[in-house]
């Protein structure tokens, strides 16, 4: 039995790597569905039908649970994938809106997420409930999401990049800055090295604690410590993705693939 994990693309790899961290004896297999790379400006409809087929074919894998390490996934199809598959856990992701709420000091908070993720009713939700006191600066970072699926992120146009998104957050008094697509972990070096001073929140360690939580009351968790194997498929070529996985969380093993038949993966 294995936890399932999938994102578009390499974000989701940053989830993983706390979920391996707190649940180092379970077997975790990650899908990423570069195929379809990006999601954020694609049609809920069309992010339902992937997040289905690929719920399908995890199931076909002995899942036990399923971890969906996407905003824009979460946002468009959890409600509906845990109606449509009422016995599986699923667990999903929000940009963490509320405890960068919480955790402001200057009531300005800055949250980088996919234009979908931004435009969903879930993260209209989110913000009605949680951000009430506070002004948030959003920035739909277009174009970030594909710099990252090519290895890009640690570089001058990086660096360009991010100052210019930054810029209108800083100057107006943003000191907390969420972190809404999974992808954006993996600048957070560069994010610090702009704007030492923001508080940076990633919502993937209480993604991990969650996946541990939902796990423990469905009386999932292995009993094994340690030794858990981790499973790397994409829907896009191998070789990239396995060299960007070395490069972002240090993997160093073999990536399978998953082909897309129709809305049907095999
Ligand atoms: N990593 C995904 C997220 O958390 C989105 C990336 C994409 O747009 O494909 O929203």
């Amino acid at each position: 039995m294995t936890i399932a994990l999938f994102d578009s693309g390499v974000g989701g790899l940053s989830v993983l790597t706390h979920i391996r961290a707190q649940l180092p004896g379970e077997n975790l297999l990650y899908l990423a569905d570069q195929a379809h790379v990006p999601y954020g400006p694609r049609s809920h409809a069309e992010i339902i039908q992937f997040c289905e087929g690929i719920t399908r074919f995890f199931l076909a894998q002995q899942a036990k649970a399923v971890v969906i390490a996407c905003n824009r996934a979460s946002a468009a199809a959890l409600t509906l994938l845990r109606e449509r598959f009422p016995d599986v856990p699923f667990v999903g992701m929000e940009p963490a809106v509320k405890p960068a709420a919480q955790q402001t000091k200057t009531g300005k908070v800055g949250v980088l997420a996919t234009v979908g993720t931004l435009e969903s009713e879930r993260y209209a939700s989110l913000m009605a409930r949680f951000a009430g006191d506070v002004t948030v600066w959003e920035d739909p970072c277009v174009g970030l999401v594909e710099l990252i699926e090519a290895g890009q992120t640690d570089t001058p146009e990086m660096e360009q990049f991010l100052r210019r998104t930054l810029a209108p957050m800083l100057s107006n008094g943003v000191d907390t800055l969420v972190l809404g697509c999974t992808h954006y972990p993996f600048i957070r070096p560069s994010l610090t090295r702009i704007a030492p001073h923001l508080t940076i929140i990633d919502p993937a360690p209480a993604v991990a604690q969650q996946t541990h939580r939902v796990l423990q009351q469905a009386n999932l968790l292995s009993p094994s410590t340690n030794g858990g194997q981790i499973t790397l498929l994409t829907t896009g070529p191998a070789t990239p993705f396995a060299q960007l996985a070395r490069q972002l969380i240090g993997y160093e093993g073999e990536v399978g693939t998953a082909v897309w038949q129709g809305s049907i993966l095999r």
